[in-house]
């Protein structure tokens, strides 16, 4: 089981909105999927709860599960999950870091503003402190969908730091729409430019994945 986690100290960066989607889109593409909320706030469990389609099992990881989480996940690939995908509540946290240490490929996603930027840099130190130099990869969300260089001179920011996920996803009304009732972008607008976008990232990351096998960090 290949296990995903979304992270980054910055609140409201798009972990959730991403972790949602990209569930949606890598059971359609034939992947068996469980997204774990593993914070306190429950906004993954509760778009599972508004869900009417059972494509994705989607649960969450109480406080008091959090330091099992590796022996969560082997009984989850036990069961014949081979995507895990983990909406985390931050580096800060416990869940955060365990959440990190168990993924395959960390992505960080990061809004092209200044502010947003800097804010990734803790999070970078915990990845490389962790032994995740090689496991992660930052996901550019909320990018202006107008003419303009702000994104590029985002990606070229924090492509210095590691690896940019391809592509970057734009600032789209579907993907606020799409999680109020519970979808993933793909459901709720298949053919709009959001739910384009996130098929292309799924492909991007089981890619990257496939290339770049989990390997133990000796650092970590
Ligand atoms: N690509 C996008 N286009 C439009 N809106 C987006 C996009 N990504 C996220 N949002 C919106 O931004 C807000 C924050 O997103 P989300 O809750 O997924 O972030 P988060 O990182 O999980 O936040 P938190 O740190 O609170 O858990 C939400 O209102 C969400 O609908
Ligand atoms: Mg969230």
């Amino acid at each position: 089981m290949r296990t995903i986690t979304l992270v980054t100290q910055k609140g409201g960066t798009g972990k959730t909105t991403i972790a949602a989607s990209l569930a949606v889109a890598a059971a359609a593409a034939g992947e068996s999927v469980v997204a774990l909320d593993l914070d306190a706030q429950r906004s993954l469990a509760g778009w599972g709860e508004a869900r009417s389609e059972a494509t994705v099992a989607v649960d969450q990881v109480g406080a008091e599960f959090l330091p099992r989480l590796p022996q969560v996940l082997e009984a989850l690939k036990g069961r014949g999950f081979t995507v895990a995908i983990l909406d985390t509540a931050g580096v800060g946290s416990t869940g955060g870091n365990l959440a990190m240490k168990a993924a395959t490929l960390c992505l960080v996603p990061a809004r092209p503003s200044r502010l947003d930027l800097q804010a990734t840099l803790p999070t970078l130190e915990s990845l490389v402190r962790l032994g995740m130099r090689d496991r992660f990869a930052f996901v550019l969300n909320q990018c202006p969908t107008g003419r303009g260089t702000r994104s590029s001179e985002a990606a070229r920011g924090l492509a210095e730091f590691g690896v940019l996920a391809d592509p970057p996803l734009g600032l789209r009304a579907d993907h606020q729409d799409a999680m109020a009732t519970g979808q993933g972008v793909t459901e709720y607008a298949g053919k709009g430019k959001a739910a384009d976008e996130i098929r292309m990232l799924w492909a991007w990351v089981d890619h990257k994945m496939k290339a770049k096998p989990a390997r133990k960090s000796v650092r970590a």
